[in-house]
């Protein structure tokens, strides 16, 4: 099968960092750029953890640009107790042999937009900020992606806030403007991402693979394992990855057509997702909403995925 061209748009914490190297071996779509945000750390940081990890991953071809330091209105919200001072667990990576690219990743979305119409999809697991520019600047970007697939928000709950999940609660009038530019936009929220979680067991397992990808996949996970551990969640979410591989194969997802808009000016809301999923009061539908996952199968395709390093 012909695969279909991926910008990926991060802010490479620690759950960024694997989602770039199942990327390398997705079935439908074939990463062809990144771009990167302040968002888990400050955006030079974002910036060299995603060479590295590109790198490690051997995907020093794939060019990287560099964008947003702070949201479009308000001052730059970070995760460092999450992600480590560094963004990756603190763990040390060989500095990258190469710098990103001198076009700024706003114009880098807008230039691979017109090269593919039709065609690109754009995975955004940071918040929402460099879109949003490219939004601003190109009026016809949102009808030239084939489809926009966000790691963000959540129809229950927050992780930041109790309303409000950390991506979208970092940038929520980026965010809005990204549900409303006109895309297909799909969210992949907190209801999915927090049923897409492996145990400790399973990381273990996921190194036991051999490679030292897969050996680096546990071992930058274990920072946000034990922060998870207050969650009683009994594993950590793989937030960006499963959005990656959601956006690669939908398959064993539950996704609903909704309402969503982001709350901007609450108190207690601002950045809360609103969606008419659970409501009787029914907003304008403008994106597609992701609920669940089967977790066996999310597992599986981790795995199999990660077992193509060193196969
Ligand atoms: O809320 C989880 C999201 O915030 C993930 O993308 C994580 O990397 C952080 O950016
Ligand atoms: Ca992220």
């Amino acid at each position: 099968m012909n695969k279909l061209p991926m910008l990926l748009d991060c802010d490479t914490g620690v759950d960024d960092a694997v989602a770039i190297l199942l990327s390398k071996y997705l079935n439908t779509l074939e990463l062809i750029a990144v771009t990167t945000v302040a968002g888990n750390v400050e955006v030079e940081h974002t910036t060299r953890n995603t060479l590295q990890v590109l790198e490690l991953a051997g995907m020093e071809h794939i060019p990287v640009y560099m964008g947003a330091e702070k949201p479009l209105l308000y001052e730059a919200v970070t995760a460092h107790h999450v992600h480590g001072q560094n963004g990756l667990n603190d763990m040390v990576l060989p500095m990258p042999n190469r710098k990103p690219e001198s076009m700024p990743a706003w114009d880098a979305i807008y230039t691979y937009a017109k090269q593919y119409p039709g065609e690109l999809t754009l995975v955004a697991v940071g918040p929402l900020t460099n879109l949003a520019l490219a939004i601003a600047k190109y009026k016809e970007l949102p009808k030239l992606l084939k489809r926009i697939v966000i790691m963000g928000g959540a129809a229950v709950g927050g992780n930041v806030t109790p309303s409000a999940e950390f991506n979208v609660y970092a940038d929520p009038e980026a965010a809005d403007m990204v549900f409303t530019c006109g895309a297909p936009v799909y969210m992949c929220g907190l209801d999915v991402t927090m049923r897409a979680y492996l145990t400790a067991e399973e990381l273990d397992e996921l190194a036991a693979l051999g490679s030292k990808q897969a050996v680096f996949a546990r071992d930058v996970m274990q920072g946000i394992l034990k922060f998870y551990r207050t969650y009683q969640l009994g594993g950590v979410a793989f937030h960006d990855p499963v959005t990656v591989l959601y956006a690669d194969d939908d398959s064993n997802f539950q996704t609903d057509f909704a309402g969503v808009r982001v709350e901007t000016k609450g108190k207690l809301t601002r950045g809360k997702t609103v969606t008419d999923l659970y409501s009787d009061k029914q907003m304008e539908h403008n994106a597609y909403v992701v609920t669940n996952v089967d977790r066996d199968v999310f597992k599986r395709r981790v795995f199999e995925t990660m077992a193509k390093y060193g196969a």
